[in-house]
């Protein structure tokens, strides 16, 4: 099994934390996230304890509520001593709905409106990365406005591509977000930022990319953003508190994978930054991380039922369940792996090779290609695991077909945390 949170009952049933998919989908339905809560706070524990164990005094994990936001996760994710990183009004009204404290929020996008600006400072957001110099100067007045001095990091970008190492890769300096270094801008950047009497600078974020499975790009950054922050208070006295390095951190989505030593990770990545430090003759900065994916994806998985299986003949088969890009659109995005498993025959010989596809009206609604199944019968579950990240989040309306319901498992119980849609919802807002 690719994770040990997952077994096989008697019945041949597929297990997560210790239930039956089986039983969950009769009683909760399908297709039905299903969200391992002890596998969850085990991940949050990991990089919580190691930065505590490694990192400088003051740092901190930040979840980032894009890779699954909903209000039951907040109080979870409060408990087990994590910030979050939020990218909407709409991510900032569920974390405070789930009861997350303000301050620990850090508000992310490369569009803040005025309208998000003002609903974030009056809700009391502990701090926000800015990305650009419009909302600079936005976030500024508005902060005059109220009288108060806001924290600020800065988003800029150390232009490097995590798969390749190259230091410099104009592909990644080249993005919408944040402000690049190699190019000199983001000293521009910083030093508006320090003339801006209702910000208060706290240091840096960048973030390098998606899936990273070692502590060298991360390293990478952490170089290339104290030759900038040196290279700053050279010039200007300012001192960096913060440097924020992003997520990133990979996940295994099949057993060809590699695993990611995450609390080795950190610790490499600790001992780098005091190093270079220390050859700087800088002060450690806290270090923030944002881990989305690596905190939630493979404690989640989704449930369908087999609804046809067609075989065209001299091509595939397709077997199709009753849900797809409307709750996963990953594959059809970006071709992304998972692992399908055949939850209520895990016993079952998976001799039928086939493409799993989903029920809407689009031929690149695909959940996964080239898999094995036993032959499936209509009605049969199928599990698709590591799907706890981007999927929750990403899931749309299309065909107007209602999103699944999520389920939270903790200490072999089974709560609702999300209910089903229902077709009044889906007019809800239709006048
Ligand atoms: N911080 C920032 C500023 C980010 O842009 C992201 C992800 C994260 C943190 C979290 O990264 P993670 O630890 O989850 O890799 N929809 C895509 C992923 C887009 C990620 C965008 N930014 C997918 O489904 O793979």
């Amino acid at each position: 099994m690719l994770y040990e949170n997952l077994g096989i009952n008697d019945q041949g049933h597929l297990t997560v934390g210790g239930l039956d998919t089986v039983q969950l989908a009769e009683e909760f339905g399908a297709p039905l996230y299903v969200l391992d809560e002890d596998r969850l706070r085990a991940n949050c524990q990991t990089y919580v304890q190691s930065m505590a164990a490694w990192m400088p005094a003051d740092s901190m994990p930040l979840f980032a509520g894009k890779a699954l936001c909903f209000k039951g996760l907040y109080p979870v994710l409060k408990e087990e001593g994590m910030g979050a990183d939020v990218v909407s009004p709409g991510e900032i009204y569920t974390a405070l709905a789930g009861g997350f404290p303000a301050e620990k929020l850090y508000f992310h996008g490369n569009n803040k409106t005025d309208e998000d600006i003002a609903y974030a400072l009056d809700s009391g957001v502990g701090c926000f990365i800015v990305d650009n110099h419009q909302e600079l100067a936005a976030l500024n007045r508005a902060a005059g406005v109220r009288g108060i001095r806001q924290r600020v990091l800065l988003r800029v970008t150390p232009g490097i591509d995590p798969h390749t190492l190259q230091a410099i890769n104009t592909g990644r300096i080249d993005c919408q977000f944040g402000v690049p270094i190699e190019t000199g801008q983001a000293a521009r950047f910083a030093a508006a930022a320090l003339t801006m009497e209702h910000l208060e600078i706290e240091g840096f974020h960048s973030h390098i990319g998606s899936q990273i499975f070692e502590a060298e790009p991360f390293c990478e950054a952490v170089d290339i953003l104290l030759d900038f922050a040196a290279s700053l208070r050279q010039e200007y006295g300012f001192v960096a508190r913060t440097l924020n390095l992003g997520g990133g951190f990979g996940v295994r989505y099949q057993a060809c994978d590699p695993v990611v030593d995450i609390p080795g990770t950190i610790r490499a990545l600790a001992d780098h930054l005091t190093r270079g430090c220390q050859d700087k003759d800088y002060p450690l900065p806290r270090i923030l991380l944002e881990p989305g994916r690596s905190i939630v994806a493979d404690a989640g998985l989704t449930l369908y039922r087999v609804g046809g299986v067609k075989t065209i003949e001299g091509y595939r088969s397709y077997v199709t369940v009753n849900g797809g890009m409307t709750d996963n659109p990953r594959y059809a995005l970006y071709q992304s792996p998972y692992t399908v498993l055949p939850a209520s025959r895990m016993m079952d010989t998976p001799d039928f090779d086939c493409t799993l596809a989903g029920r809407c009206c689009e031929s690149g609604d695909l959940i996964q290609e080239n898999i094995s199944l036993p032959r499936p019968e209509r009605d049969d579950l199928v599990a698709v695991l590591t799907t706890g990240a981007y999927n929750f989040t990403m899931a749309s309306n299309y065909n107007r077909l209602c999103r699944p319901a999520l389920v939270m498992i903790r200490q072999g119980n089974a709560r609702l945390a999300v209910r089903r849609q229902t077709f009044e919802d889906l007019i809800a807002c239709d006048l």
